[in-house]
């Protein structure tokens, strides 16, 4: 039987998730730096039995129209807002993604962005550097927000929600959180209370953001969201950018409705150039990194290899996203 095919989209793949794909198929790798352009894609899923790909490529039906083979997409990346899933499953093909590897390290860097934003860290840093420390000690340099004590909102309590918990209890936080989903386990083993979303707004000192994007997600941080929020609250987001209306973003901190914001994602990733954000010292900007030590990027890598080698053996992959695909394929 000939061997499958599987397009990676990404020439900085770990190895060690090519050797997993090689096992089964045979790889071909795009070579070039960066996102595959648009039409090189659609060219190289025609004869593809598994496509590998990031949250920068566009799953969509035109693509599926294409790659008449495709029975496995596997995103390196939990969200998956990128694929058309409902298209897929009506097509029969697997979407897989990576839940759960990148849980921890997430939440490490939604709490670095709690820590920086409030205690002024890089803004800090860059006023070393830019030679304004002058006078050794004065008690009002540079002083921030604490963090310790304080109560912090989580919208969205997942995986990454609750990693986000675990870690704020060691800060002595007081915990509320929104979800459409309520976690009464959570509630009870954590100490976390469920509060309706304007409560949770009205009432936190910092708001963390980890729900996935969806229609019923989509700008539901905005303007009416900042107003019910108290002036020195900050607002972290490493979910999706969407989930923020951003221009709303920036009126709520040019006005000083909130104290500032850490962000992680975007509207436009890379973030244009000359948005606003990019000049409020009160705003930390991260590059879309937050799952990425190198730990979690080879495990969130190997899953992705996984999910396509299972779908390939007719195995169910390990971090299945569209389950409906299987009573199709029964
Ligand atoms: C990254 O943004 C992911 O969804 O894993």
């Amino acid at each position: 039987m000939a061997r499958s095919k599987v397009y990676v989209s990404s020439n900085e793949v770990p190895d060690k998730a090519i050797q997993v794909l090689r096992s089964i198929a045979d790889v071909r790798i795009n070579p070039k730096d960066g996102p595959p352009a648009r039409d090189v894609l659609l060219k190289e899923v025609e004869d593809v039995d598994g496509l590998f790909c990031l949250l920068t490529e566009r799953i969509d039906a035109e693509l599926m129209d294409r790659a008449k083979k495709l029975k496995v997409v596997a995103n390196m990346a939990v969200g998956y807002d990128n694929i058309n899933v409902d298209e897929a499953t009506r097509r029969g093909i697997i979407v897989g993604n990576t839940p759960g590897v990148l849980t921890e390290t997430t939440a490490d860097t939604a709490f670095a962005l709690m820590l920086a934003v409030a205690r002024r860290i890089v803004e800090a840093d860059n006023y070393v550097r830019a030679g304004k420390w002058v006078v050794p000690w004065t008690p009002m340099m540079m002083v921030g927000s604490d963090v310790y004590g304080k109560t912090l909102g989580i919208y969205g309590l997942g995986r990454i929600g609750l990693a986000i918990a675990r870690r704020a209890k060691g800060f002595n936080m007081r915990l509320i959180y929104y979800d459409v989903i309520r976690n009464e386990k959570a509630e009870k083993e954590m100490g976390i209370e469920y509060l309706p979303f304007e409560d949770v707004l009205r009432q936190c000192d910092f708001l963390s953001i980890h729900v996935p994007l969806l229609p019923e997600t989509r700008h539901s941080v905005g303007q009416k969201q900042f107003a019910l929020m108290k002036k020195t609250a900050f607002v972290i987001n490493n979910a999706r950018g969407p989930i923020i209306d951003e221009p709303a973003l920036i009126k709520a901190l040019q006005e000083k409705r909130i104290a500032g914001v850490g962000l992680d994602v975007f509207w436009h990733e890379p973030i244009e150039k000359n948005s606003p954000l990019l000049k409020m010292n009160n705003v930390v900007i991260l590059p879309h990194i937050s799952s990425g030590s190198i730990e979690t990027r080879i495990a969130m890598a190997v899953l992705a290899a996984e999910n396509i080698v299972a779908a390939l053996k007719g195995e169910v992959p390990p971090a299945l996203v569209n389950k409906e695909v299987l009573k199709r394929k029964s």
